[in-house]
């Protein structure tokens, strides 16, 4: 099979900054009550206006430098996303329309907090088919506008960013054919889907003239269940990866989940041994981003010499669907 290369990384966050103890003066919640249970102390929070495609087209820019290409070159844009700009056209055609390039095939992929993880198994499908594709995969999240913020149980937990890469089928001349996708691993159980959910709106439950927009047009979940198959789903996710994959455990270098609950990823770590040094988070600074979680923790990571070169990294993620999944990145 063709190789899918990370050839760059970018993120994007909003340059507002929400601590704990700002939201103490407008939501019933304390800083103490939030840090204990989720390992989020602030979160980025988008401007007035401020859309999904607005982020992820700066996301992009910023991985097309980091690859050393122009716009221009992509053949396909790919966003993740459960916040898109609007119900048509996609969001990847609004980044499209920001980056000023035409022609490209632009698809957004809905799989909500696992979202990277499915949109990196689109890509990987469609190098498949066409080897010489450069394909943008961006991730974006503007959720805080999604948010009850009359419910304390969900506001407090998530934040607005937008990561991205440049995939394509191998590197520039001259350069190794890594970061490499080894291998992904996905599942989904729809019938668990109502536990978190943002239902009004959708065909299921469309709005008419005059709808009040209550609760169900916002973030609605069961915390406590979601923690339990989270943490259950992201392990299993990972034991499968690595037993198809002949990897034994120890030989992870960096365990890099999604960042939905400080609390989840440490439960998914000691599951598998892995010393909490080797496990990335950054969930303090950008609370739960959703689909965006991954690549910006994953372009944190790279940047700031945490993940290093022959490292062999292993992602997780979990979200609304359910939806799960697993992929090794050999460095
Ligand atoms: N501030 C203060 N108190 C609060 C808050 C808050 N923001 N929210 C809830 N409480 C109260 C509750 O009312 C409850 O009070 P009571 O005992 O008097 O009734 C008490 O705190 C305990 O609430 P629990 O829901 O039992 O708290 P728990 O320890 O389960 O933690 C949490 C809740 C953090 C939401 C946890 O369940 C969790 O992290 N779940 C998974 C994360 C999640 O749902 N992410 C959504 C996306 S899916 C994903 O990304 C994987």
């Amino acid at each position: 099979m063709t190789k899918c290369i990370i050839r760059g990384f970018g993120r994007y966050a909003p340059k507002r900054i929400v601590t704990n103890f700002d939201l103490e003066k407008f939501v019933d919640t304390n800083d103490e009550w939030i840090t204990t249970r989720t390992g989020i102390k602030q979160r980025h929070m988008a401007a007035e206006g401020e859309s999904a495609s607005d982020m992820a087209t700066e996301a992009a820019k910023r991985a097309l430098a980091d690859a050393g290409m122009k716009a221009h070159e992509l053949t396909h844009i790919i966003v993740g996303t459960f916040t898109p700009d609007s119900m048509i056209p996609s969001t990847a055609c609004r980044v499209q329309q920001k980056l000023g390039i035409r022609d490209q095939m632009c698809v957004d992929v809905g799989a909500a907090c696992s979202g990277f993880l499915y949109a990196l198994e689109t890509a990987r499908g469609y190098l498949a088919l066409h080897p010489e594709s450069k394909i943008l995969l961006a991730c974006s999240e503007v959720i805080t506008p999604r948010l009850n913020w009359e419910d304390r149980a969900s506001c407090v937990l998530f934040g607005d960013a937008a990561g991205a890469v440049i995939l394509t089928g191998k590197n520039a001349a001259g350069a190794e054919d890594t970061p490499r996708v080894l291998d992904i691993m996905l599942k989904a159980d729809g019938s668990l889907g109502d536990l978190l959910m943002v239902n009004g709106g959708g065909s299921a439950d469309p709005y008419k003239l005059g709808t009040i927009v209550d609760e169900e047009y916002f973030v609605q979940l069961e915390g406590r269940e979601i923690f339990k198959h989270a943490v259950r789903k992201m392990s299993a996710a990972c034991e499968e990866i690595l037993e198809k994959n002949g990897v034994d455990k120890k030989e992870i270098d960096v365990l890099l989940p999604h960042q939905a609950n400080f609390r989840i990823i440490d439960a998914v770590g000691r599951k598998f041994d892995i010393p909490a040094e080797k496990v990335f988070s950054n969930i303090d600074r950008y609370a739960n981003t959703s689909a965006a979680s991954i690549p910006v923790a994953f372009s944190e990571a790279v940047e700031t010499g945490f993940i290093k070169k022959g490292d062999l990294v292993l992602l997780t993620a979990f979200g609304g669907g359910f939806t799960w999944g697993a992929a090794l990145v050999q460095f």
